[in-house]
C-alpha cells in the first residue's frame, strides 16, 4: 500500500528533533516503503485478520458501555479485533464493590460480544493493588490469607471459557526499598512475597488449560527505572519458574511516550525480550498506546510521529518468536483512558491521537503502521 506522507520532511523532523527522537531520522523515514493512499475505511482485512494471517493476533481493550451505546464503534471493533480485553468490568472494584455482592453483567455483555462474533477473551485483572474493594483492602490488611484464592477462585470460575489471563499485575515497583523491588501492597502484606506463585497455584487449579500471565508497564526504554525493573521483572521469573509456579506468559504492557529524553533501544528490548523467552514464556503486548503530551498540537504532524513511534517498537517486539499477539489499549481515540488520566492528559486540552482509529473510526498512520509490523 502506498501512503503518501502528506506532510514535508522538515515538519516532522523539527517535531522529532524538538523531542530527541532522532532515531527517527531521514534514513528511517526514508526506508518507509510507500503505502497506497488508502481510502478511510481501508481494505475490509481488520487488524486481527491481518495478525492471524501472520500467525500471531491483534485485539482491543473495550467497555461493555461502549459496545452497548455506540453501534458504530461495535462495528469497527468487530472489523478489526480477534481479542477483547475488558478495560475496567473485571477488576474486583468492579466484579464485587461489596462483600458477596457480585456484578459480572457487564463482563458477561463483553464476553457474549466477543464470542458472538468470533472473537474471544482475555480475563484483565485478579491480583492488582488498585481497584481493590475498600472491604477486601481493609481483610487483606488485617491479613486474611484466604481472601485472594477466594476471589481469584470466583472470578475465574465465572467464566470458564476465557483462558488467557492477566493473574498477577504490576506488583514491581522499581523504587521499591525491598532487593525484590516488590512494590508494597495488601496483598504482600495479607501473604508475604510468596503471594504471586500462590495467586497462579490457585489460577491453575481452577483452569489448568488456561495461558496465565504476569503483566507489567515501565520496562521498555532505557530509562533506570526501566531498567531496575527489567532486572527485578527476569528475577522474578526466575523465583517463579524455580519454585515451579505456573505461569505461561508475560505482559509487557507498552503505554509508549514520545517525552524528551527517552530513548527506545531495539537491540535493548529484543535481548529482554530474549531472555523472557528462555524461561519458555510467551509474550503479550498487552496494552498498547502512545502518549503525545510533547508532540506539536497539529493532527498530522503528531499521527506520522506517533505511527514511527508504534512502527519502531513492535517491528521490534515482532521480530521475538515468543511474541505471541498485541492488544492495544482502546482502538480509537475517542476512548483513550489517556484523556481521562491527569498524569497522561495533554496540556494544551487538545484529545490524545494514541490509538489505530481517530475519534470517527477512520484508520489513521498508527494503523497501518501496525499492519505493516505483522
Ligand atoms: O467508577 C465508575 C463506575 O461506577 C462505573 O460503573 C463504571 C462504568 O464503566 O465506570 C467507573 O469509572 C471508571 C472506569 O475506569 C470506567 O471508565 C473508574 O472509576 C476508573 O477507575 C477506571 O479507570 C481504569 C483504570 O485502569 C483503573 O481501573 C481505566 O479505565 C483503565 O484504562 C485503566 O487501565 C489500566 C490497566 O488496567 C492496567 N495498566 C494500566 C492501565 C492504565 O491505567
Amino acid at each position: 500500500m502506498t501512503h503518501r506522507i502528506a506532510l514535508s520532511r522538515r515538519d516532522i523532523f523539527t517535531a522529532m528533533a524538538a523531542l530527541g527522537l532522532g532515531g527517527l531520522g531521514p534514513a528511517t523515514l526514508g526506508a518507509r516503503p510507500a503505502r497506497a493512499q488508502v481510502p478511510s475505511g481501508g481494505s475490509d482485512r481488520g487488524l486481527g485478520e491481518i495478525a492471524r494471517n501472520a500467525g500471531r493476533f491483534y485485539g482491543c481493550a473495550v467497555q461493555a458501555s461502549y459496545l452497548a451505546k455506540e453501534p458504530d464503534f461495535a462495528d469497527a471493533v468487530v472489523r478489526e479485533a480477534g481479542v477483547l480485553v475488558p478495560e475496567w468490568e473485571l477488576k474486583w472494584g468492579a466484579v464485587e464493590p461489596q462483600r458477596g455482592h457480585f456484578n459480572f453483567a457487564p463482563a458477561d455483555a463483553i464476553l457474549a460480544f466477543a464470542e458472538q462474533h468470533g472473537m474471544t477473551m482475555r480475563g484483565h485483572t485478579l491480583v492488582w493493588h488498585r481497584n481493590i474493594p475498600a472491604w477486601a483492602k481493609t481483610a487483606l490488611e488485617a491479613q486474611d490469607r484466604s481472601l485472594m484464592g477466594i476471589h481469584i477462585k470466583q472470578v475465574m470460575n465465572h467464566f470458564p471459557t476465557v483462558q488467557d489471563w492477566d493473574v498477577v499485575n504490576e506488583v514491581l515497583d522499581p523504587g521499591s526499598t525491598r532487593p525484590d523491588k516488590l512494590r508494597d501492597s495488601p496483598f504482600l502484606t495479607a501473604l508475604g512475597p510468596r503471594y504471586i506463585a500462590q495467586a497462579f497455584r490457585y489460577a491453575r487449579g481452577v483452569a489448568p488449560q488456561a495461558r496465565l500471565v504476569y503483566n507489567d508497564y515501565g520496562v521498555e526504554y532505557e530509562l533506570p527505572t526501566h531498567k531496575t525493573k527489567r532486572d527485578a521483572m527476569l528475577r522474578l521469573l526466575e523465583s517463579l519458574k524455580r519454585e515451579g509456579a505456573p505461569i505461561d506468559a508475560v505482559g509487557i504492557q507498552s503505554h509508549l511516550v514520545t517525552r524528551q529524553g527517552v530513548t527506545f533501544d531495539p537491540a535493548s528490548f529484543s535481548s529482554f525480550l530474549k531472555e523472557i523467552a528462555g524461561f519458555g514464556l510467551k509474550i503479550i503486548i498487552t496494552e498498547l498506546d502512545v502518549q503525545d503530551t510533547d508532540l506539536p498540537a497539529d493532527d498530522s504532524v503528531r499521527d506520522r510521529v506517533l505511527a514511527d513511534v508504534i512502527q519502531r517498537y513492535v517491528e521490534a517486539a515482532l521480530a521475538e518468536p515468543a511474541v505471541a499477539g498485541i492488544l492495544t489499549w482502546g482502538l480509537s481515540d475517542r476512548h483513550t483512558w489517556l484523556d481521562t488520566d491527569p498524569t497522561a492528559k495533554r496540556s494544551d486540552g487538545l484529545p490524545s491521537r494514541p490509538l489505530p482509529l481517530d475519534a470517527d473510526l477512520n484508520r489513521k498512520p498508527i494503523w497501518h503502521a501496525l499492519a505493516d509490523a505483522f
